[in-house]
């Protein structure tokens, strides 16, 4: 049912990615469930194979949409939930992606937890369609910066040297969007990062900023997707 052929074409893609990431899990596995569109059919197919295959997996969510989605197919949380010790994989998707392997997260709000299960992870999985690719980050998609809410415009001023224009994120409603953490987040437009592990330690050492949607050299490798239903992997973590 998901390679319906009258299926939106970067939708397909989407689930192929999320198809070819299913190699990469397997029974008796720790497994990171990430967070927005691409991972929710992950989780999806995850949740489909280990019913069907009666895998015993133990799953860490990166956001409390994703922790219900899993609990709605079967799957089981760690036990220690939301604490959780090492995984062997997190398999999620990105909002850019550079020839790197160098990603920016963070659209869907969910980048801090996003940071700590990819950061726990021995493996990082990311799966994504052809339009997520870029030659530098920054270049088509605003960095999610997730401040602390206590005086965040005074976080905002703090930021501004590094931003030619910066935002506070709010809900379609017009709500200050607040993360599962109770942080807000800012989605900044600045020049395409040259050097994003550098911007990454800069940006942290700015009072108010918890995290930021920059994941350099966090990635093992890339799941693309493809419209037909085939998909390409690139690894980063062995020479090219
Ligand atoms: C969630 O906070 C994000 O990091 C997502 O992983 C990212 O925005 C990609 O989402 P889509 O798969 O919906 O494009």
């Amino acid at each position: 049912m998901e390679f319906d052929p009258q299926m939106d074409p970067r939708e397909r893609a989407k689930w192929a990615a999320a198809q070819g990431a299913l190699d990469f899990v397997a029974d008796g596995m720790r497994i990171g469930l990430g967070t927005g569109s691409t991972a929710a059919k992950f989780v999806e197919l995850l949740g489909r194979k280990a019913q069907a295959e009666k895998w015993q997996v133990v799953c860490v969510p990166t956001s409390e949409a994703t922790a219900r989605q899993a609990r709605s197919l079967g799957l089981v949380l760690d036990s220690a939930y939301p604490d959780f010790g090492p995984l062997d994989v997190v398999v999620d998707g990105a909002d850019e992606i550079d020839p790197h392997g160098n990603l920016t997260k963070g659209g869907g709000g969910a980048l801090l937890r996003e940071k700590y299960v990819a950061l726990a992870s021995r493996k990082m999985v990311v799966i994504a369609d052809e339009g997520k690719h870029v030659a530098r980050l920054g270049e088509t998609f605003r960095l999610p910066v997730e401040i602390v809410a206590f005086a965040w415009s005074q976080t905002i001023e703090r930021l501004r040297p590094w931003m030619e224009e910066i935002e506070l994120r709010r809900t379609p409603t017009g709500e200050i969007f607040v993360t599962d953490q109770g942080n807000y987040i800012v989605d900044c437009r600045l020049a395409p990062i040259s050097d994003p592990a550098l911007l990454q330690r800069e940006l942290k050492g700015v009072t108010g900023v918890v995290e930021t949607g920059i994941f350099p050299a966090i990635a093992s490798l890339v799941v693309t997707g493809r419209p037909d239903g085939s998909w390409q992997i690139k690894n980063f973590t062995s020479p090219a």
